[in-house]
């Protein structure tokens, strides 16, 4: 399924459970209270992170990671568990619950083989951040990658400059891609490119340099055609 499309579709339910009851979410209405920029400043601070995130300006609320009972203002009701769904073993798990192509993805990769076997390889958490979470950018990929994958510690020292690689290559079919979004006249194109990004992105997630990067030039030429062919279009 499509995680753009199913993401709404969750948002929509969620929006739907909370407007139709008379209980508002506690845990964002107590974690908000500036009082615990004095008495909690490190609390406070994981809710000014979050608060700025996309996943807080998309509307989700603390419960949606971390469960919980969202309706009560007693610590022990409300915190049963809370630090169970983040705990690193389960990460995948938690986001998976919504950015379902991406796990599907992300399991099949040996950094989740080697995740569940002994911990040393990344979860979501290591590459997207966990509540300060924004918008990949590649600069800092490159120095998530280079963590693990560096002349020092043997593990695949090459694979941070192929990630780099890729990833630019990427950013330029963003560029081009915002354009054919508004600009395109064949709307069937568009869809289909889109599908294709959207596929692309997900596959990353195997961690299959060498195919990623095939697809990668495969989509970033089917982007120029359809730039260009939208700028004909609108100088007709
Ligand atoms: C009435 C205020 C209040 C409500 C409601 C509340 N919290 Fe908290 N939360 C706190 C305080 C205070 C702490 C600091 C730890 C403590 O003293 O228990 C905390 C700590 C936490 C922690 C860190 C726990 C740890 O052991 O390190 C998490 C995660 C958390 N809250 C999530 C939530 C979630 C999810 C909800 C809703 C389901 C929620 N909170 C509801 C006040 C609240
Ligand atoms: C998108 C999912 C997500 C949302 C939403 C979210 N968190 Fe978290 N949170 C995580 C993850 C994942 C971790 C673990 C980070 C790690 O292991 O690096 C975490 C860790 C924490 C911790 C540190 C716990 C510890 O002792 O290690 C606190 C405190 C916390 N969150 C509070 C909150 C509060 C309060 C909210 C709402 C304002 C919230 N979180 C919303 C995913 C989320
Ligand atoms: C309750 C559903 C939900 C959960 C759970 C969730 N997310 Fe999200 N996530 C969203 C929504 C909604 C958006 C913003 C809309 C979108 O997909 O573009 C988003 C956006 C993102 C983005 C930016 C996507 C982009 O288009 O650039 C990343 C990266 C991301 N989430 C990773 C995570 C990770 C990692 C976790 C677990 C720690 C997680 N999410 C948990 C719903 C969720
Ligand atoms: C080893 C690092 C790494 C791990 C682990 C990882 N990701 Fe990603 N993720 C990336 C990179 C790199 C991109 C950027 C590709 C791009 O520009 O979209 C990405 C992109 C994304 C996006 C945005 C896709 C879009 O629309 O642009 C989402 C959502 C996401 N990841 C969720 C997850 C989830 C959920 C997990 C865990 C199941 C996860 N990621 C694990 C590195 C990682
Ligand atoms: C927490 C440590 C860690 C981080 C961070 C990390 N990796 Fe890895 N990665 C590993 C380990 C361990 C292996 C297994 C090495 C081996 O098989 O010898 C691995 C293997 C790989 C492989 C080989 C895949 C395969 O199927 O064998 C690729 C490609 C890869 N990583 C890409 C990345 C990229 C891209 C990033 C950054 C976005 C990244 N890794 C971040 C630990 C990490």
């Amino acid at each position: 399924m499509n995680a753009k499309r199913f993401v709404p579709a969750i948002m929509f339910v969620l929006i739907l459970i909370a407007g139709g009851s008379a209980f508002a979410d506690e845990c964002l209405d107590c974690h908000k209270d500036p009082a615990f920029k004095v008495q909690h400043p490190k609390l406070f601070n994981y809710y000014e992170e979050f608060d700025t995130s996309v996943h807080g300006v998309a509307g989700l609320s603390c419960v949606d990671c971390h469960g919980g009972d969202a309706r009560t203002r007693d610590l022990d009701k409300a915190h049963v568990d809370v630090l169970k769904p983040v705990k690193f073993d389960q990460i995948h798990v938690t986001c998976g619950q919504c950015h379902t192509e991406q796990r599907d993805a992300f399991v099949t990769s040996n950094h989740f083989r080697i995740l569940e076997e002994d911990g040393t390889a990344p979860n979501c958490a290591t590459c997207h951040g966990a509540m300060e979470m924004d918008f990949i950018f590649v600069t800092r990929v490159k120095s998530t990658c280079l963590f693990c994958h560096n002349e020092e510690s043997g593990v695949l020292p090459a694979v941070p400059g192929k990630a780099d690689y890729v990833l630019n290559k990427i950013n330029i079919i963003k560029g081009y891609r915002s354009f054919v979004d508004t600009h395109g006249k064949d709307r069937e194109l568009v869809a289909e490119l889109n599908q294709a990004y959207d596929k692309l992105t997900a596959d990353w997630h195997e961690f299959d340099l060498v195919n990623v990067e095939k697809d990668t030039e495969k989509l970033l030429g089917a982007y120029r055609k359809a730039k260009a062919q939208a700028v004909k279009d609108r100088k007709k």
